[in-house]
């Protein structure tokens, strides 16, 4: 079976982006003029999701409002010229089922999406870090494609420079990786040192899990700062079935700091249509 539902995990404080983050949620920041979530959610429903579970908090109201129906603002973007965004928009509702899990007192990236198991039910799901934005929805296809071939999980993939290694989750891969970017995973670490590291492919925040990652969440013991780690239950899941990972080559944005999320705006603005030309030229003058 091919996996339908996609969890976002958003619950997060984003104490990295205070004090914005005070009053808006991380996950609402524009990169240029659209939520880093709604991104996230494109991402999901082009890569044939029709029912996205996104994991907050009560402590923030705003990510629920996003989603609200809201006439008015579809009338407005339609009768200021801009008609195919808010086809766009409605589009995406139309297609995709939000419903909502709550994580008030998080505990970790795997706590996070235990949180979502009576949403997701008993069936294969992907996980999307909101944190990371792809170029497209290509990888998470070809994993969800790979996943549902295996019967097992697989995770998105992409090589980096030792400096980058101890920041991130690092598989140790079987064998090598094929002409598709496809590569069997033995097992992974979080975080390791750089000299630790099994290789140089990190996970890259996204992930299509078979339904026994639930159950595999259950068993983590929590770390010693109490955080169930997702890596944990994934070690257990490759160690128990089919695992691979696909290796991307699309764009990729870190936006977890303030640094990244610059990176990708600018980046992003410098190829827009509407603004890429006179930001390039601003842009120029400036160096
Ligand atoms: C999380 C995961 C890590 C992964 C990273 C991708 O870490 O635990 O394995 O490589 O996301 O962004 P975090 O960034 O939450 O510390």
């Amino acid at each position: 079976m091919r996996a339908r539902t996609a969890v976002i995990p958003a619950a997060g404080m984003g104490t990295r982006f205070l004090p914005a983050t005070k009053a808006v949620p991380k996950e609402l920041l524009p990169i240029i003029d659209t939520p880093a979530l709604q991104l996230i959610i494109d991402e999901a429903v082009g890569a044939g999701f029709d029912h996205i579970v996104v994991v907050t908090s009560h402590a923030k109201p705003a990510i629920e409002a996003y989603f609200q129906p809201a006439p008015e603002v579809m009338a407005k973007l339609r009768s200021s010229g801009r008609g195919a965004l808010a086809d766009h928009l409605e589009r995406t509702a139309d297609t995709a089922r939000i419903t909502f899990a709550y994580q008030d007192d998080p505990h970790g990236l795997g706590h996070a999406v235990g949180c979502a198991r009576e949403a997701v039910g008993d069936e294969p799901f992907a996980v999307l870090l909101p944190d990371e934005i792809m170029g497209d929805s290509s990888l998470l296809a070809q994993m969800a494609d790979v996943a549902a071939a295996s019967g097992g999980s697989t995770v998105g993939l992409k090589r980096v420079p030792p400096g980058e290694l101890s920041a991130y989750g690092v598989v140790e891969p079987i064998g090598d990786v094929d002409a598709d970017g496809v590569v069997q995973v033995r097992s992974m670490v979080e975080k390791p040192a750089m000299n630790e590291a099994p290789s140089d492919l990190i996970l890259i925040g996204r992930y299509v899990l078979a339904a026994d990652a639930f159950q595999a969440i259950d068993r983590v013991v929590p770390g010693a700062n109490g955080e169930i780690q997702l890596t944990d239950a994934l070690k257990m899941l490759a160690a128990a079935a089919p695992f691979h990972g696909v290796v991307s080559k699309i764009s990729r944005y870190d936006t977890g700091t303030p640094f990244g999320w610059l990176t990708a705006v600018v980046d992003l603005a410098l190829v827009d249509e509407q603004i890429g030309a006179q930001f390039r030229d601003w842009l120029d003058g400036r160096i």
